[in-house]
């Protein structure tokens, strides 16, 4: 067996409910009600996958797709609107909240789009808007900077914003994000962040400037590196998923 890899006691593959979050996920799902982690045990082993830095290009991005393909059904799923009651083949009755395609799914380029990608597979009718936003990776500290956007017309028309970054370090990238939106005549409550990994730092920034958007998360690491990476993390999404490192 590689380095590393333990038999797992059958145990630990159920959801063993004395295994405690750590504090600083925790602390973060307290604090912010409009913060959504989502738990499962797919999700875990997915992670486990993503974050090993043996993983190639090639398992990285099918690891990755099937990560975002459950992220990408949470966030469409909390951009439902209208409760509804449908009558099954049996005659009976079946209740609950009706998917919604008034939306439009904004990613921020380049990692975001591979996140796009899973979206339009489960909705495609969703309007599609791009926001290119790089952080300088040699002073992380400098604000990200927006090389281009491409919003729809009447974005204020769209009942819930769907924007899309898989990386949520100090918060800038969707910050500067954010209020384009805004300055687009989005209402902040009708946003929502689809996000793989998140940390404190980002998600307290975040939440600190635009207390009305709404969160959907896989993970939340406890910091961040001098170089304002997540850690542990997964490295650089962007570089693993297209083969650019
Ligand atoms: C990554 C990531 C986020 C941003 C997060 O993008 O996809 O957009 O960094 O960091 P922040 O919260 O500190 O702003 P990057 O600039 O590396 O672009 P890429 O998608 O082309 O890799
Ligand atoms: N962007 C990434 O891809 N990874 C990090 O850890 C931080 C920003
Ligand atoms: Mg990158």
């Amino acid at each position: 067996r590689p380095t590393g890899v333990k038999r797992a006691k059958s145990s630990i593959l159920k959801n063993d409910p004395s295994k405690k979050p750590c504090t600083a996920t925790a602390n973060m799902v307290a604090k912010f009600t409009r913060l959504i982690l989502l738990q499962s045990n797919a999700i875990n082993s997915l992670h486990v996958m993503l974050r090993d830095k043996r993983s190639t290009h090639v398992q990285f991005k099918k690891y990755a797709d099937r990560l975002m393909r459950i992220l990408a059904e949470e966030a469409l799923a909390a951009c439902t609107v209208e409760f509804s009651i449908v009558w099954t083949p049996t005659g009976a009755e079946f209740s609950g909240l009706r998917p919604n395609s008034n939306i439009c799914a904004v990613s921020i380029v380049r990692a975001g789009d591979a996140l796009l990608e899973q979206v339009l597979m489960c909705e495609p009718a969703v309007s599609v808007g791009k926001i290119l936003i790089q952080r300088d990776e040699s002073t992380a500290e400098k604000l990200p900077i927006v090389y281009y956007a491409k919003l729809p017309p009447r974005m204020s028309a769209f009942e819930r914003v769907l924007l899309l970054d898989p990386m949520l370090a100090t918060g800038g990238s969707v910050m500067k994000a954010i209020q384009l939106l805004l300055d687009a005549g989005v209402a902040e409550r009708d946003i929502i962040f689809a996000n793989v990994l998140s940390c404190p730092q980002g998600l307290e920034s975040v939440f600190q400037a635009y207390s009305q958007i709404r969160v959907v998360t896989t993970a939340i690491d406890p910091e961040l590196n001098e170089n304002k990476y997540i850690v542990p993390g997964l490295g650089d999404y962007g570089d693993r998923y297209y083969n650019t490192t």
